[in-house]
């Protein structure tokens, strides 16, 4: 008889725990996967990426319509808002998508625990009435919404990002409280929908982490679109009266306080890992500071037999990057070398025009040495142009001696899509001359990269 029950069990069947448990069982490893979910997925699939991204799809047409874009194209349409038909829409992907994750368990023989799994040791594992053993257990707990004390979550007027996906009707006045990537997502999605949106950020400009000159241009573009940004203001309490909200704010380094209604508050000031309830010390696994669970490059922890990825480790809480790390840490346990490039991991924001970067940013790289920078605006890319989508533009940083690429970053209507091939060359170690002298298909958007890592010698064509 094994002596364990599993060769591997994952915790979580998010992105990072699902595809470590297909990657797992691919490899010939005897896997279960613990989820106490309904449906499998994790965030992404159920309330994170896939629901936003079918109402940020579904909200932009409308948009399209509504606002007349589609008029100036020769398009005319009497357009009208069935909100029912756009959720409908909304749970069918969620269906489809987590209905595809457990065909993919069956298919490759993944065992899925229902339940919620804590550790009695660092290989046993209780599900429910159950115990089960395993050689190897990987943590993929995930994130939940960071909570913002003096503002209590009622998912009916202050919600968060779950909440924010499946309001019943267009509030009139939606005030977010964080101006990070949900904020704005989703406050592009009501924006568009018709409400009036108001983005309350701490710091003194949105989207941290992301390039100076992004940022800006990104704050310039959504105020043109009619968000209304308060920067440099915290958001001290909020109120729920009559159906209504009433947020106290004021001045981040101290002042003056106002009072600002609305009909529905969105809080999105971050995310935090999940280890509650796990019983991480009957493993001996502890967390840091910020509550996760530190890894090596291997992803394995200070535990033997206890691994971890995804958002309950340090770096980006992003999906792709927990679906590598999921790769990864399976081929990993199978004894083979999986390895993630964290240097190179790009994020996006899914707005209009998206904004989307990859490695470092200027200031970031001026940190480390001299750079050479090259900037193309997307006004001057015939295909953005033709479609009507002046905004934006790419910028590509260098190294100024070995002219390597340190980091891409896009803001245009498919800067999503373009950014995968910046990320590609970067992976490669390209040198902005090897993008500049690689043939792009015309007419592409992605020929703005071509012309930035062009203008990084400052012979671009088209400006
Ligand atoms: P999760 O997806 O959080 O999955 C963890 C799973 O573990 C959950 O299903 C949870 O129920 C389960 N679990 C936790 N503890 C236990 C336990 N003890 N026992 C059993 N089960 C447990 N990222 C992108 O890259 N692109 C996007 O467009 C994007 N959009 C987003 C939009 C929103 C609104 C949000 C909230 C997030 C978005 N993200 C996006 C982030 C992305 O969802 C996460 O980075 C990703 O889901 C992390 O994957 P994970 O596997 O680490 O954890
Ligand atoms: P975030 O970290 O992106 O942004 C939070 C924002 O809130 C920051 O700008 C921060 O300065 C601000 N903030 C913090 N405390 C505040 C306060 N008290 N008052 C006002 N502002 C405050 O976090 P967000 O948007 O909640 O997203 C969480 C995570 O989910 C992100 O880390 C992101 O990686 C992931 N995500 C990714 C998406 C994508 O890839 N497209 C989409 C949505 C989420």
């Amino acid at each position: 008889m094994a002596e364990y029950d599993y060769d591997v069990l994952i915790i979580g069947a998010g992105p990072g725990g699902y595809v470590a448990a297909i990657r797992a069982a691919q490899l010939g490893l005897n896997t279960a996967c613990v989820e106490s979910r309904e449906t499998l997925g994790g965030t992404c699939l159920n309330v994170g990426c896939i629901p936003s991204k079918a109402m940020l799809h579904a909200s932009e047409l409308y948009d399209e319509a509504a606002s007349g874009k589609l008029a100036k194209l020769g398009i005319k349409a009497q357009v009208e808002l069935d909100l029912g038909t756009m959720h409908g829409q909304r749970v069918d992907a969620v269906k489809g998508l987590t209905g595809g994750i457990e065909f993919l368990f069956k298919k490759n023989k993944v065992t899925w625990l229902k339940g919620f799994g804590s550790f009695v040791d660092a290989h046993t594992v209780k599900v429910g009435d159950q115990t089960v053993t395993a050689k190897n257990i990987v943590i993929a707990t995930g994130s939940s919404v960071t909570p913002l004390p003096g503002v209590t979550v009622d998912q009916q007027v202050i919600v968060d990002s779950t909440g924010a996906l499946e309001l019943p009707k267009v509030p009139e006045h939606l005030v977010v409280i964080g101006g990070g990537v949900i904020g704005l997502e989703l406050g592009s999605v009501w924006r568009r929908l018709g409400a009036k949106v108001t983005v309350v950020e701490f710091l003194d400009q949105i989207l941290p982490g992301m390039d100076d000159d992004v940022r800006k241009e990104a704050n310039k573009i959504f105020k043109k679109q009619g968000i209304a940004f308060k920067l440099s203001t915290k958001v001290t309490s909020a109120a729920v009266k009559d159906g209504k909200a009433v947020l106290t704010v004021e001045p981040a380094a101290g002042g003056a306080a106002e009072t600002i209604e609305a009909d529905a508050v969105l809080v999105a000031i971050g995310r935090r890992p999940n280890t509650e309830g796990l019983n991480l010390a009957a493993a001996g696994v502890e967390t840091n500071a910020r509550g996760q669970i530190e890894t090596d490059h291997s992803f394995r922890t200070k535990v033997p037999g206890v691994w971890a990825v995804g958002d309950v480790i340090p770096g980006p809480m992003l999906a792709h990057k927990a679906e590598d790390e999921g790769i990864a840490v399976a081929e990993n346990i199978a004894g083979l070398t999986g390895i993630v490039n964290h240097d190179v991991i790009p994020s996006v924001v899914y707005t209009m025009p998206e904004i989307a970067g990859v490695g470092l940013t200027e200031a970031q790289a001026k940190a480390k040495g001299e750079v050479k920078v090259g900037k193309f605006p997307m006004m001057a890319n015939s295909r953005a142009k033709t479609n009507h989508e002046p905004d934006g533009f790419v910028k590509v940083i260098a190294d100024a001696k070995s002219d390597r690429v340190l980091g891409v970053w896009c803001i245009a209507s498919v800067a999503g899509t373009m950014i995968a091939q910046a990320a590609q060359a970067m992976e490669f170690g390209a040198t902005s001359e090897d993008i500049a002298y690689t043939c792009h298909a015309h007419p592409t958007h992605s020929e703005a990269i071509k012309e930035a890592a062009m203008a990084v010698t400052g012979k671009p064509i088209h400006i």
